[in-house]
C-alpha cells in the first residue's frame, strides 16, 4: 500500500480469497506436494487449503513442539526415534496429542505415500490446538496434529564436502528444560543461524556458562580429540539429537577397524574441544558436515578429517541400507480427491 488514503480491500467472498491465496502458491506448490491437518481430518494436497487456525496457541503463544525425518530414496529414515522424540516434547510441554503414537505414524507414512516424494523430509506439529486467545490453554478445544512432506528437489546437496565454517554465538542459550523440549520457539536458534551468517560461517555453537561446548541451532556437534576419541557433547542441557545417538550407536564400528579409539559422549571444554584433530556437525538434515575452522582458527589442520569422511560414509550408508528405514507404500496410496 501506497498511500494512508489507499483502502484495504474487504473480501467478502472466500472465493475471492481463495484466488490471492492459490497466486501466492502458484510457484512454490510442488515445494509440499502433501500435508495433513486434524482441524481437516485428512491429507490435504494442495498447500493453499492447509491453514492453522491463528486461535490455535501454537500461533500465538508458541504452545506447540515438533519434529522431522528424512524421506531418502523412498524410505523414511528414522522416524521411530524422531516420533518418541516428540512425545517426550509434548509430555514436558503438557500437549495431549489428539491420537495414539500408532495413528500419528499411520498418518505420517500415508501423507508421504501420497506426496508421492522420494526424497526430502516431513515435518511435524502437536499443538496445544486451537480455542482463543488467552495465555491459558484451558480454552483450547482439543490439540492438533499438522504435518507437511517438504521435496528436496532442487535443493543444494553436496554444497559443503570442502567444509564449512562455525562460529561460537553470542545469542544466550536456551535454559536446560527448553532446551530439551523441541517447541516451535526457535528464537534463539533462528538468531543464532543469522549472526552466523552475516559473519560468513554455515551455522553457530552454543557454549554455556561453564565454557563446555552445547550444540548447533539445529544441530549437534561432535569432536576427534588428537588422541582418536570421538566426544559428542552430553545431552544434558541440549536436545537429544536423534543423528547423533545414531552415530553414537554406529561408530564403534570405526574402532573396530582400529580408526577410532573410542566413542563418547561426555561434558567438552570449548578450550579442549578449540584442540581437537576434526569437527562435525550432526543433525538429520545434513546429516554430517566436516567443520574446518571454528571462531576464524583452522580445525586440525584445516582440512576435512578422514575420521568425518568415514562417519560421514557410516551415516550414509545407515540411510540407504540400514535397518532404521521404513518403506513408504506409494502404491497403496489413494487420492480420495475424486468422491
Ligand atoms: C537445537 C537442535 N539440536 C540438535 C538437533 C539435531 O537433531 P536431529 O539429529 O534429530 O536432527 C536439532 C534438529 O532437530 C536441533 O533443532
Amino acid at each position: 500500500m501506497q498511500g494512508q488514503d489507499r483502502m484495504v480491500p474487504v473480501y467478502a467472498s472466500g472465493t475471492q480469497v481463495l484466488e490471492k491465496i492459490h497466486e501466492k502458491w502458484k510457484s512454490t506448490k510442488q515445494r509440499y506436494p502433501a500435508m495433513y491437518s486434524s482441524v481437516v481430518g485428512g491429507i490435504i494436497l494442495d498447500p493453499s487449503m492447509m491453514v492453522i487456525p491463528i486461535d490455535d496457541h501454537m500461533v500465538h503463544r508458541g504452545h506447540g513442539v515438533f519434529d522431522t525425518a528424512t524421506i531418502s530414496d523412498g524410505y523414511l529414515y528414522e522416524l521411530d526415534s524422531h516420533l518418541d522424540r516428540l512425545l517426550v516434547s509434548a509430555c514436558k510441554a503438557k500437549i495431549d496429542p489428539p491420537f495414539r503414537r500408532e495413528t500419528l505414524r499411520e498418518i505420517l507414512i500415508q501423507m508421504t505415500a501420497a506426496s508421492r516424494c522420494k526424497n526430502g523430509s516431513i515435518k511435524y506439529w502437536l499443538s496445544a490446538g486451537p480455542g482463543d486467545f488467552q495465555l491459558s490453554p484451558k480454552g483450547c478445544t482439543g490439540s492438533a496434529f499438522y504435518a507437511i512432506v517438504a521435496d528436496a528437489a532442487g535443493a543444494a546437496t553436496s554444497r559443503n564436502k570442502d567444509g564449512v565454517k562455525a562460529i561460537t554465538t553470542t545469542v544466550p542459550m536456551k535454559h536446560p528444560f527448553f532446551a530439551g523440549i523441541k517447541s516451535v520457539n526457535y528464537l534463539p536458534n533462528a538468531l543464532a543461524m543469522a549472526e552466523a551468517e552475516e559473519r560468513g560461517a554455515f551455522a553457530s555453537v552454543w557454549v554455556d556458562e561453564g565454557g563446555y561446548v552445547a550444540e548447533g541451532p539445529t544441530m549437534n556437534v561432535a569432536f576427534v580429540t588428537a588422541g582418536g576419541a570421538l566426544v559428542l557433547p552430553a545431552f544434558d542441557n541440549i536436545l537429544s539429537g536423534c543423528t547423533a545417538k545414531r552415530l553414537l550407536a554406529l561408530a564403534p564400528k570405526l574402532v573396530e577397524a582400529g580408526l577410532l579409539k573410542s566413542v563418547h559422549d561426555a561434558r567438552i571444554s570449548a578450550d579442549e574441544a578449540k584442540q581437537c584433530a576434526e569437527m562435525m556437525f550432526i543433525g538429520s538434515g545434513l546429516p554430517l558436515l566436516p567443520v574446518i575452522e571454528w571462531d576464524g582458527q583452522p580445525v586440525g589442520d584445516g582440512r576435512v578429517g578422514r575420521i568425518s569422511v568415514a562417519l560421514s560414509d557410516l551415516l550414509r550408508d545407515d540411510m540407504n541400507s540400514g535397518p532404521e528405514r521404513i518403506p513408504v507404500p506409494y502404491s497403496g496410496s489413494m487420492k480420495n480427491d475424486h468422491h
